[in-house]
């Protein structure tokens, strides 16, 4: 059967201790093969974020690509640009970019499962983009404090305290982004210790849109979210890619958290992202995430 002769071309090359791993043998701007398809769905959970270089998709081609994976899905709040169904676009205003770590869109019950970026304009320095393994970061956790975590509940907030904020009052046009990022204000409850559903992983879940910890104090759950935070993005935890034209990054949104380092000064920096539907998170002892 032509199975030896598909999966022989198709390499999963590790590029990081704890997470990353290049794929060979995939063109994505070609209908993928069943084989395909499961190679690159086992290598995502395994590897929490792979790398598919010289793509050079075009929209249409990076929404199929993004079927792979599940069904695509609209941003909550952002509209798409035009001409494009599903697609987030990640465009620099003013140097700025998503610099602070987060996983993407979990002020929401479903929040996705993966997401699907490529690069379609590089500044000339900086702007890579930095990946953390929330999952590595949970098993590091001395015994109590994993008790801790897996009791503990955060609650996370599209309306949260963003470091947007110091811009602000001097460019329009991030307050406008802001303001559409928050046209409708969601609230979810999400376990701090969720188990995977492919895998059966326990990963941390935190990120910049936690606004609180259910049952304690502000002063307490900042302390406590920074204790947990510090374990995620602990350096050894983490992989930085450094983007080239054609670029291709999917990432498990269940087990991994990014950062977008604005470093690149004035320089234009553009990607799109396309996210797929995730479930709703199960906590240790099989309790859901839920809207408040
Ligand atoms: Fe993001």
């Amino acid at each position: 059967m032509s199975e030896t002769l598909n999966t022989e071309h198709l390499v999963a090359e590790k590029v990081g201790s704890r997470l990353g791993a290049v794929l060979h043998g995939i063109d994505a701007k070609k209908d993928l093969t069943e084989d395909q398809k499961e190679f690159l769905n086992k290598e995502l959970v395994k590897n929490k974020v792979i790398f598919l270089k010289k793509q050079f998709l075009d929209d249409a081609q990076h929404e199929r690509l993004s079927r792979v994976f599940g069904e695509p899905i609209l941003h909550p709040t952002i509209a798409p640009p035009q001409g494009t169904k599903y697609t987030f676009e990640l465009k620099s205003r003013y140097g700025r970019s998503t610099d602070s770590w987060h996983t993407d869109v979990t002020f929401m019950t479903n929040y996705p499962k993966a997401s699907i970026l490529r690069a379609l304009h590089i500044p000339p320095y900086g702007g890579t983009t930095i990946w953390a393994n929330t999952a590595t970061a949970y098993e590091a956790l001395p015994a109590p404090l994993k008790a801790l975590a897996d009791a503990a509940w955060a609650i996370h907030s599209n309306d949260y305290d963003t470091n947007y904020y110091k811009f602000d009052s001097r460019k329009e046009e991030i307050s406008a982004f802001r303001k559409e990022f928050t046209s409708q204000i969601y609230k979810t409850v999400h376990p701090v210790v969720r188990v995977h559903p492919d895998s059966g992983e326990k990963s941390l879940v935190l990120g910049h849109f936690v606004i609180g910890l259910d049952g304690f104090s502000t002063k307490d759950a900042n302390a406590l979210f920074e204790i947990f935070q510090n374990y995620i993005t602990e350096i050894e935890n983490t992989i930085t890619w450094r983007w080239e034209p054609g670029d291709v990054a999917i990432w498990d949104n269940r087990s991994t958290q990014h950062y977008a380092p604005a470093d690149f000064d004035q320089h234009r920096r553009e990607l799109r992202r396309i996210t797929v539907k995730g479930d709703i998170p199960i906590n240790v002892d099989g309790k859901k995430s839920y809207y408040i």
